[in-house]
């Protein structure tokens, strides 16, 4: 055994093929169950594909580095689980292209704050953070409230995401303007069409415009809807991690 030892040692192809075939053999050990389980991402029921309007409220959340204070990922540990919520399922963001978990928060996790605060407290925090949290170090972005949404390629974005596997029909993507239209103002729209195309959408005149769509109306659309597509009291997971 010391003797054949000695050989790998002194020959430095033979230890490189030997270190290839051992380092191989751990990676797929690690690999290959994950392409056979069927629960890497377990279907929860829920999850749906982003409305026309909250799709491009996220765009705007990319584009500003919101992710770069907030994160979107409630971690499986009581004192996150506590504070924000159920901890986040991979189901949740599968849609996601690209995922928001980011890595630092500055500001609280955002996995959940649907429907934590009215539309009208986001407008005011978004426009003026001070106002209603006095302590709070967040930018104000009082300019989404006067620029108007630029939604003319909505369309393809849906469809760029479709390729990536997002599953938006043909019907969602016919309707999606008068879809992004509905969700801005509960009196002009078409709410029920909406609401079958997407569960649980919060439709509302966000900004306090009904005439104009605004980008701060997207962006709210978006936040309001963040984490809430789960229904955690009917919820079981199918491993328990905790
Ligand atoms: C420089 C860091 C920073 C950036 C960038 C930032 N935030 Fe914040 N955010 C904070 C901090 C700090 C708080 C906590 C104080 C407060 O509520 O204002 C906060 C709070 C929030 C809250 C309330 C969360 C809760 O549960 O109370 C929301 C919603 C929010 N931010 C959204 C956004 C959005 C949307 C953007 C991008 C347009 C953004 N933030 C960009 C730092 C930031």
């Amino acid at each position: 055994m010391k003797f054949s030892h000695a050989i790998l040692e002194k020959n430095v192809i033979l230890l490189a093929i030997a270190t290839l075939i051992t380092v191989s053999i751990g990676g797929l050990v690690q690999l290959v169950p994950l392409y056979t389980l069927e629960s890497t991402i377990e279907d929860i029921e829920g999850v749906r594909p982003y409305t026309p309007l909250e799709l491009m409220g996220r765009n705007i959340y990319v584009r500003e580095g919101c992710y770069v204070c907030h994160s979107q990922m409630i971690r499986p540990f009581r004192d996150e689980a506590e504070r924000y919520g159920h901890y986040s399922l991979a189901a949740e963001s599968k849609y996601d292209h690209p995922f928001q978990w980011g890595s630092k928060r500055t500001g609280p996790d955002l996995a959940r704050v649907g429907g934590k605060y009215s539309n009208d407290w986001h407008v005011a925090h978004l426009i003026d953070p001070r106002s209603v949290v006095p302590e709070s170090i967040m930018p104000p972005y009082a300019f989404l409230a006067r620029k108007p949404l630029k939604a003319n390629d909505v369309v393809a974005h849906m469809q760029t995401l479709r390729t990536a596997g997002v599953p938006y029909t043909d019907e969602q993507l016919a309707a999606a303007r008068q879809d992004l239209l509905s969700q801005a103002n509960p009196d002009a729209g078409d709410a029920d069409a909406l609401l079958a195309r997407y569960p649980k959408a919060v439709i509302g005149d966000f900004d306090g415009h009904p005439d104009r769509v605004t980008e701060l109306d997207a962006v709210v659309a978006y936040l309001q809807m963040l984490g809430t597509l789960v229904d955690f009291t009917s919820y079981k997971p199918e491993l328990d991690y905790r």
